[in-house]
């Protein structure tokens, strides 16, 4: 795989606001009532929180964290590191974890011990893009918005190598 390669589009921008939208109405329709905190997974997410909580009504607040286990290339080292924590306490909190993609789920069930650890009311995830046939551990994903086959993709915040993050649609690479 190069990094000056143009990947082939797999879900334009359109795709991306109409079901991140409806993935908005979902979480809220859940949680009626009441503050929802945001845990962006950076850096791939970023994107994906800036318009699921753009369509979200109410009480919305938001913070970072980052880890790491892919390093630069594209396969899972099946180690993950935090990198970076959140800034505020999520006690009591009904916490949004959000996330660009579960692969093989080491990442996001590693993420999900440590904040279930620290007293939220609730925890739930959601992730834009899922390869359910890549998973190595059996991890909860209470929304997703879309199952993708086991193929490597990068945009709308994705990355090969750090490139690609800036393209408004999800493309594959070949
Ligand atoms: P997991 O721990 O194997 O589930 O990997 C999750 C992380 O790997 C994601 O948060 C992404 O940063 C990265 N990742 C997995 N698959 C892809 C892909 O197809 N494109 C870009 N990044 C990916
Ligand atoms: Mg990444």
């Amino acid at each position: 795989m190069s990094t000056t390669a143009k990947p082939t589009v797999l879900i334009d921008h359109e795709e991306l606001a109409s079901r991140i939208a409806a993935v908005a109405q979902e979480i809220r329709q859940d949680f009626p009532t009441g503050q929802l905190h945001f845990v962006c997974v950076l850096k791939g997410a970023f994107l994906f929180l800036a318009d699921l909580i753009r369509a979200i009504p109410g009480h919305v607040s938001i913070d970072f964290m980052a880890c790491s286990s892919y390093g630069t290339g594209t396969s899972s080292s099946g180690e993950v590191r935090l990198t970076k924590d959140l800034d505020a306490s999520i006690e009591g909190r009904d916490v949004i974890v959000v996330e660009d993609i579960v692969d093989t789920g080491l990442t996001l069930h590693y993420l999900q011990e440590i904040l279930l650890a620290r007293g939220p009311r609730s925890v739930r995830t959601a992730c834009l893009l899922s390869k359910p046939s890549r998973r190595k551990i059996d991890v909860k994903v209470d929304y997703i918005g879309f199952t993708i086959e086991d193929k490597f993709v990068v945009g709308y915040g994705l990355d090969y190598a750090e490139q690609y993050r800036n393209l408004p649609y999800i493309g594959v690479l070949e």
